[in-house]
């Protein structure tokens, strides 16, 4: 991705708002973690390119044959375990840490915004590094937190109940986490409504921007392309989330009188 030359008049507008705004929600998906390494689902590169999801993240085909599809969660945990949080994940880290008032909501189920330090992230989509019981049993319907790679035993099994464990994360044709839901659900009646590298197709998390719109948010794209959701946005940033957060970082930093966060 070549470098983009930031629109000025476009990052002073959304500074000024991230200066003054009570309530901040930031919404996240595939393209954040994009930097660190991490293919997004669509895309000429992306996962849902080479396999077709009704073929793995979908209930029916884990039914059909949970291996196959333990084995595609085995490779991307591999893939992922060696990756970093870049500079974008940071921003937000920092921001959540410094403003009692933002709310990060992400769609990813990777956990750079984890590893960055970020406050209280809520997981729309679930975790690839946690697993649960397929069975629903006493013991293993709450998820916990597995992060062996690989897994010793593909598929893995449920130590209270021997079914089969599945990854704790959202298929294709299930319900969001009730909780997470809600709460993203509640934060997007907010005053700034970032929605940074998320191709704004999947619902429900694709309707929270028009529900902030609604509610009076000033909303923000952050993407290098094009999005469903450009339309609805006030400001449309065409960058990278990488280069347009360090951007906004150094902006805010400058209106709030600090140093930004070090780094880039
Ligand atoms: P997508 O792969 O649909 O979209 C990723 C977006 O990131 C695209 O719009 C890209 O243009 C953009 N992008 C790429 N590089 C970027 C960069 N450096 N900075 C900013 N944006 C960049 O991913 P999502 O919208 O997250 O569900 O997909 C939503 C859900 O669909 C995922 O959570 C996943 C999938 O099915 C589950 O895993 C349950
Ligand atoms: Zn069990």
């Amino acid at each position: 991705m070549p470098p983009t030359t930031p629109p000025p008049a476009a990052l002073d507008r959304v500074v000024e708002t991230l200066a003054t705004a009570r309530a901040i929600t930031v919404l996240t998906g595939a393209g954040i973690s994009a930097a660190s390494g991490v293919p997004t689902f669509r895309g000429p590169s992306g996962l849902w390119e080479r396999y077709r999801p009704e073929d793995l993240a979908t209930p029916e085909a884990f039914t059909r044959d949970p291996a196959l599809v333990w084995r595609w969660y085995d490779w991307r945990r591999r893939t992922l375990a060696p990756l970093a949080p870049n500079r974008g994940h940071a921003v937000i880290a920092h921001w959540s840490n410094r403003r009692p008032g933002l709310t990060v909501v992400t769609q990813n189920v990777d956990g750079l915004h984890e590893m960055a330090n970020t406050r209280d992230v809520v997981r729309l989509h679930g975790s690839i590094w946690e697993v649960r019981c397929a069975a629903s049993c006493d013991r293993g319907r709450e998820p916990w937190r597995d992060m062996r790679v690989p897994l010793p035993e593909l598929p893995p099994r449920c130590a209270a109940c021997g079914s089969v464990l599945r990854p704790a994360i959202v298929w294709f044709g299930e319900a969001l986490p009730a909780a997470a839901f809600t709460r993203a659900t509640a934060a997007a009646r907010c005053d700034l409504f970032m929605a940074i590298g998320t191709s704004a197709i999947v619902h429900p998390a694709a309707g929270l921007a028009a529900r902030a719109r609604e509610a009076g948010a000033l909303v923000v794209e952050i993407n290098p392309e094009r999005t469903a959701g450009s339309e609805l946005a006030d400001v449309a940033l065409a960058m990278p989330a990488e280069t347009a957060l360090d951007a906004l970082e150094r902006g805010l930093a400058l209106a709030e009188g600090r140093p930004p966060l070090p780094g880039q």
